[in-house]
C-alpha cells in the first residue's frame, strides 16, 4: 500500500474498543453464569480468536454489528474442544486462556501463528506450574504450540520478573480455580484491565501498589460492558495531528484508564498540545475526547515506571522522536522484543531506511531527530502497530512511502486506513 505526504489533518474520528477490555468481556463473561453483553467490541482478527477459542470451549456466542452476546456457563462450563485451539496472532488470547485452561479437568493443545510460535510463555508455564499444571511447549522451546493438562490448581504469591498484564491476569484467573488466595507481585504496575472487569463480573481481587490478590472460587455474573475506545489505537491519530502541520483533529471516547495513557505524558511532555474533553468514568474506565493540535516536538528521556503504560504505543513515539528536534532516549523497554515482532530491530530497520539517525540499544533505542525523512520501502514484519506508525510517519516524509503486507492492521484496527483517509480529507 502506498501513502504520500498531506498537507493537514482536519475532523473527528471515533476510535474502536480496546482491544485489552474486548478480550476480557468474552473470557469473563464465558466463565460468568447467565449472558454478558458487550457494545463497541473491537472486530479485530485477535479479538476474533478468543470468540472462536471460546465457541470451540462450548459457549454459545452471538455476534452481531450492534453487540456480542456471551452465554456464559459458569465457571466449571467449559467443555474439551475436538481439536486444539488456534489463537492466531493474539499473545493475549494465548496466555489468559492458558490461566483459565489450567483450572479445567481436560487437557488441551494451544497453537498460533508463526509469530505466536516465537514468542515467550515460559512466563506463563512457571507460575501455573507452581500452580500445580501442567504446561508444556511441544517443541521444548518454551513457545506454542502448548499442551496444557488442567487440574486442582493451589493458591501461591508469585513475584513476576517482568511488567506484564498478560502473566499477572493468566495468574489471576488460575487463581479462580485455586484452594486458596492468589497473588502476583510484578515490578512496576501493569494494565489493570482484569482487576477491575473482574471484581465488576464479582469476583474479589484487591490491589495494593504493584500486588493484585483474587479470592478462589468466586461466582461470576453476566454484565452489560461497553468498551471505551483503545488510546493504544487512538495513539495514531494523536501523532498524527500533532506531526502534520496546520491540523486540529478530535479523537472521540478514547480509553484513559491511568494504566495506559503514558502516550499522552509523552506527547505533552515533547510539546503536543493535547486537550482532555468530556471525561467520565463507566464501569471503573475513564474515558474522554481528546482534541489534538499540531505542535512542534522534542526529544526526551522515556523510561521507568512509565513504560508499561505505553508499551504498544513506542513504535508511534519512536516516529514522533524522529520528526522532534534533538534526541529522544527509550529505554527499560526490552519487552519490546517480545511483541508481535521485534520492535526495536524493526522501528531502527524501517527508521533506518527514510534516513533517520536511530540506534538500536538493549533495552529501547536512541533516535537524533529533526532531521527530513524520506519516503522508502517499509516492512511491516506483519505486524499492525509497524505498518500504523509508518502510515503516519509517511504523512510526514517526502515522497512515496510503500508499506508491505499493510493489511495486517486487521489485527487490532481494520478500519484504520478508512479513518486516516477521512483526516486527510
Ligand atoms: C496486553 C498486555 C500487553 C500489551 C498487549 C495487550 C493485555 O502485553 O503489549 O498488547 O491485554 O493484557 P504484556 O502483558 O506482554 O506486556
Amino acid at each position: 500500500m502506498k501513502f504520500y505526504p498531506c498537507s493537514r489533518l482536519r475532523g473527528e474520528v471515533t476510535i474502536p474498543g480496546d482491544k485489552s477490555i474486548s478480550h476480557r468481556a468474552v473470557m469473563f463473561g464465558a466463565l460468568a453464569e447467565g449472558t454478558t453483553e458487550v457494545t463497541n467490541f473491537l472486530q479485530g482478527a485477535d479479538c476474533l480468536s478468543t470468540i472462536d477459542c471460546f465457541r470451540r470451549l462450548g459457549i454459545d456466542i452471538e455476534n452481531t454489528p450492534e453487540r456480542i452476546l456471551i452465554h456464559g456457563k459458569g465457571l466449571h462450563g467449559l467443555k474439551k474442544p475436538d481439536a486444539e485451539l488456534y489463537t492466531g496472532n493474539s499473545g493475549t488470547t494465548t496466555r489468559l486462556i492458558s490461566g483459565i485452561l489450567a483450572g479445567q479437568d481436560f487437557d488441551v493443545t494451544l497453537n498460533g501463528d508463526a509469530s505466536i510460535q516465537k514468542r515467550p510463555m515460559r512466563r506463563i508455564m512457571e507460575p501455573l506450574g507452581q500452580m500445580g499444571a501442567e504446561i508444556s511447549s511441544i517443541r521444548g522451546n518454551d513457545c506454542a504450540p502448548l499442551s496444557i493438562h488442567g487440574t486442582h490448581l493451589k493458591g501461591i504469591h508469585y513475584v513476576s520478573k517482568v511488567a506484564s498484564a498478560q502473566v499477572k491476569s493468566a495468574i489471576l484467573l488460575a487463581g479462580l480455580y485455586a484452594d486458596s488466595p492468589t497473588s502476583v507481585t510484578e515490578p512496576v504496575l501493569s494494565r489493570n484491565h482484569s482487576e477491575i472487569m473482574l471484581n465488576y463480573f464479582g469476583a474479589s481481587v484487591t490491589s495494593t501498589g504493584t500486588t493484585a490478590t483474587i479470592q478462589p472460587e468466586p461466582e461470576l455474573f453476566g454484565q452489560k460492558i461497553i468498551v471505551p475506545g483503545d488510546i493504544s489505537s487512538a495513539a495514531y491519530f494523536i501523532a498524527a495531528g500533532l506531526l502534520v502541520p496546520d491540523s486540529e483533529i478530535l479523537i472521540k471516547n478514547v480509553g484513559i484508564n491511568p494504566t495506559r495513557d503514558g502516550i499522552l505524558q509523552v506527547a505533552r511532555e515533547m510539546g503536543g498540545n493535547i486537550t482532555l474533553l468530556n471525561a467520565i468514568t463507566d464501569r471503573g474506565e475513564p474515558t474522554a475526547d481528546l482534541l489534538i493540535k499540531s505542535s512542534p516536538l522534542h526529544g526526551i528521556d522515556i523510561g521507568g515506571s512509565i513504560i508499561p503504560t505505553l508499551i504498544d504505543e513506542l513504535p508511534m513515539i519512536a516516529v514522533m522522536a524522529a520528526f522532534a528536534e534533538g534526541e529522544t532516549v527509550i529505554r527499560d523497554a526490552a519487552e519490546l522484543k517480545v511483541k508481535e515482532s521485534d520492535r526495536i530491530a524493526v522501528m531502527v530497520d524501517n527508521l533506518s531506511r527514510m534516513g533517520c539517525d536511530i540506534t538500536g540499544t538493549d533495552d529501547g533505542m536512541i533516535i537524533r531527530g529533526g532531521k527530513p525523512l524520506h519516503g522508502a520501502v517499509i516492512d511491516s514484519y506483519l505486524d499492525h502497530r509497524i505498518a500504523m506508525s509508518f502510515a503516519i510517519a509517511a504523512l510526514c516524509a517526502e515522497g512515496e512511502t510503500e508499506i508491505k503486507e499493510a493489511e495486517c492492521v486487521n489485527i487490532s484496527y481494520p478500519t484504520f486506513y478508512k479513518d486516516l483517509s477521512h483526516l486527510i480529507g
